[in-house]
């Protein structure tokens, strides 16, 4: 399973979707960039997640609060001590740094002794101003969650909101892991998507099970197979320092059943706590709201989908001579969630009247989709370099183009192939999109 883990990652590179922070400088551990087509795809995971969880309700509004605040903030949060540090163990022999939950007795790098297990602090320290001293030090921020709640008054107060009521951010966070590892999976620098529910304490229960439910169709609606998706319940013994309930979302990575998103009751550890730190009253009527919370990293679910519809097929999906000894590689994305919509091919690249009408074909799309124009290699090669990277319409122009200014609209899932007018191409589209 490692090795299809092996594959995606070089199937990222190849294809512009991630590469390695630094890579001429020899790369930097665990940071990555997101080429051409993995913005795109962060960019729609992004955009499909703030549709479910912000336009679409009439009870929660968005946030995008500032990466740098005051420490106090994080002294409040218990973000400073204990609570928010992992157990290290260091191997007596080769100096190698693991998590203690990841290891069992031995190093497994050389099989020498560990040392005993010492907390490790994962917040980054930073420093704000010319001086560096402890009076300029603060932190980059862990969770994105923090700046809702310092901002819980104000959203409220100016939208005119009552409990209960929810505020979601998507922006970056960032944390000192021990070991970063599994490619995207698990970095120290990552973008978090995160809605905070404010409700009465008398109904957590209730709006707990429900986020729980609204959270996992929004992977199922993204077409993610219901057989790579489970919840784990973390025992008590487990749970983070704010939280009285939490519940993972597990994918079934190449690498193991893994968390992609949390579900928490975090009470009312935070607004109790930013009011006794800053003596503002953060209570709604007389009691402090108690927080159900939704926490998605972008970056991991982003993996999650990747793995998800990579697909390899032996001896190509056409099944011609051409194809015959091939592996083709066929990325089965949800339509919304595809990098580029739609292809403009030329049938052929040496008759002048083709490519003009192409060209035409591209200008009436382009601001309408994310569209790409190719016209090098064979037909076949270029629908399978668009169904290489989960493009949902493959648009060609032929001779008969030319006649009665009809393309042939191609279908990723289904190879079937229909002729469209053009004027009525960028409304199929539309509505097939
Ligand atoms: N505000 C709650 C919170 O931050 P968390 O379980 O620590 O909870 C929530 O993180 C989500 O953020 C995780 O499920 C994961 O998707 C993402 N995440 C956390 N640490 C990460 C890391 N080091 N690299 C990538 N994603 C991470």
């Amino acid at each position: 399973m490692q090795d299809l883990m092996q594959k995606i990652v070089s199937f990222a590179k190849r294809r512009g979707f991630i590469f390695q922070s630094s890579e001429i400088y020899g790369g930097f551990g665990s940071c990555y960039d997101f080429g051409p087509l993995g913005v795109e795809l962060k960019n729609n995971i992004k955009k499909s997640w703030w549709k479910e969880m912000v336009e679409r309700r009439k009870d929660i509004v968005g946030l995008d609060s500032s990466i740098l605040m005051s420490p106090k903030v994080w002294a409040a949060s218990g973000h400073l001590t204990a609570g928010f540090a992992d157990e290290l163990v260091e191997c007596k022999k080769c100096h190698h740094r693991f998590r203690k939950d990841h290891i069992k007795g031995k190093c497994p790098d050389c099989g020498g002794e560990l040392t005993k297990p010492k907390k490790f602090n994962l917040m980054m320290k930073t420093f704000v101003g010319p001086v560096e001293d402890e009076a300029s030090t603060t932190y980059l921020r862990a969770e994105t969650c923090q700046g809702i709640y310092l901002n819980f008054k104000n959203v409220m107060q100016t939208m005119r909101l009552k409990v209960p009521f929810g505020i979601a951010q998507i922006g970056k966070a960032f944390r000192n892991e021990i070991t970063p590892k599994d490619f995207i999976y698990r970095t120290r620098e990552f973008e978090q998507m995160e809605m905070q529910w404010f409700c009465s304490p008398k109904e957590t229960d209730k709006f707990f099970d429900y986020w729980l439910k609204q959270r996992l169709s929004w992977y199922y609606n993204l077409g993610i197979n219901k057989k790579n998706i489970k919840t784990y319940e973390v025992p008590k013994k487990e749970l983070a320092h704010y939280a009285k309930r939490a519940v993972d979302i597990l994918y079934k990575f190449p690498f193991g059943w893994q968390e992609i998103e949390g579900i928490h009751n975090r009470g009312d550890w935070d607004l109790s706590n930013h009011a006794k730190h800053s003596g503002v009253d953060l209570k709604y009527e007389d009691y402090f709201p108690h927080i159900i919370e939704t926490s998605v990293g972008a970056d991991r679910s982003l993996l999650a989908f990747l793995v998800d519809a990579y697909q390899e097929v032996k001896g190509g999906r056409t099944k011609t001579t051409e194809s015959a000894k091939e592996v083709e590689v066929f990325l089965k994305l949800a339509k919304s969630l595809a990098p580029i919509k739609a292809a403009v091919l030329p049938l052929v690249k040496n008759k002048p009247n083709i490519v003009k009408k192409s060209k035409q074909v591209f200008e009436i799309l382009k601001g309408q989709f994310m569209t790409q124009y190719d016209e090098t290699g064979s037909i076949g090669r270029r629908y399978r370099r668009q169904d290489e990277i989960g493009t949902p319409f493959c648009i060609t122009i032929d001779f008969d183009t030319l006649k009665d200014n009809t393309v042939t609209l191609r279908h990723r899932d289904t190879m079937k192939q229909e002729r469209v007018k053009i004027e009525e191409l960028a409304l199929c589209l539309r509505k097939q999109l």
